[in-house]
């Protein structure tokens, strides 16, 4: 990243053309595969299989979107799991979590790439995927349940609906605080870039780092 981009144009860049591709896959896989396993978890989201061309589809390509989802989070998990490890000043910044609700962010001390609540999520975000991954393999017919005994099997599945049921909750946070709580952030994820403001106010120690103290 070059400063005087961020400086000249006063917008600051947050991700690369190619992290958001990445990003959008994930969150394209993702709403897909959570529309069709609601329907296989429940009748009243049947009619969302429509959204795959019906029910067999549905069933066919869920474990296919699931890789792909996976694979893609992979590549973000790699490239972010540095920034998303918990510090001091986290601690901190969460303990005054009241100041945070109440958007009194003059007393929160200054936070680098990502904040606690996005840290913790991050997290949630990589056991969840792991646990999909190997409970959904476990339960995928034809290629690879046969393998499993039986009771194995009911264990992923109860595995595989509770990490899914806890991924959609914080992802209906995360989609909550990116495009309304925390205004300004979306950008990031379609353009590329966050304002300076935005960028000093919400990240001041990221803002400092990138820009080499200016
Ligand atoms: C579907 C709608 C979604 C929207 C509107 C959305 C929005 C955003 C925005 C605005 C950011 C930038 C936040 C920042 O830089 O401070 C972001 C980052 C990120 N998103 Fe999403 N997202 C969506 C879905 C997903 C899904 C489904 C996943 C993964 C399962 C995901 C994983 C991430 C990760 C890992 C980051 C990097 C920030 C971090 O490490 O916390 N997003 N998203």
């Amino acid at each position: 990243m070059s400063s005087h981009v961020a400086t000249r144009s006063g917008d600051v860049p947050r991700y690369s053309a190619n992290e958001r591709v990445t990003h959008w896959i994930v969150a394209i896989t993702f709403l897909l595969l959570a529309a069709s396993g609601l329907a296989f978890f429940h009748p009243a989201f049947w009619f969302l299989t429509n959204l795959l061309g019906g029910g067999v589809w549905a069933r066919i390509l869920h474990p296919f979107i699931g890789v792909v989802m996976f694979v893609f989070f992979a590549l973000m998990a790699m490239r972010y799991w540095k920034e998303n490890v918990i510090q001091s000043y986290d601690r901190e910044w969460k303990k005054r979590l009241s100041d945070v609700i109440n958007n009194r962010d003059h007393n929160l001390p200054e936070i680098d790439k990502y904040n606690f609540g996005q840290k913790q999520l991050f997290w949630v975000m990589i056991v969840t995927m792991a646990l999909l991954l190997v409970s959904g393999v476990m339960l995928w017919r034809p290629y690879f349940a046969d393998a499993f005994a039986i009771p194995l099997i009911r264990i992923a599945a109860v595995v595989h609906a509770a990490s899914a049921f806890i991924l959609i909750v914080g992802i209906v946070v995360h989609i909550y605080a990116g495009i309304f709580w925390v205004r300004g952030s979306l950008r990031a994820m379609t353009r590329g870039t966050v304002s300076t403001a935005w960028a000093r106010h919400h990240h001041p120690l990221w803002f400092r780092r990138i820009t080499g103290g200016r």
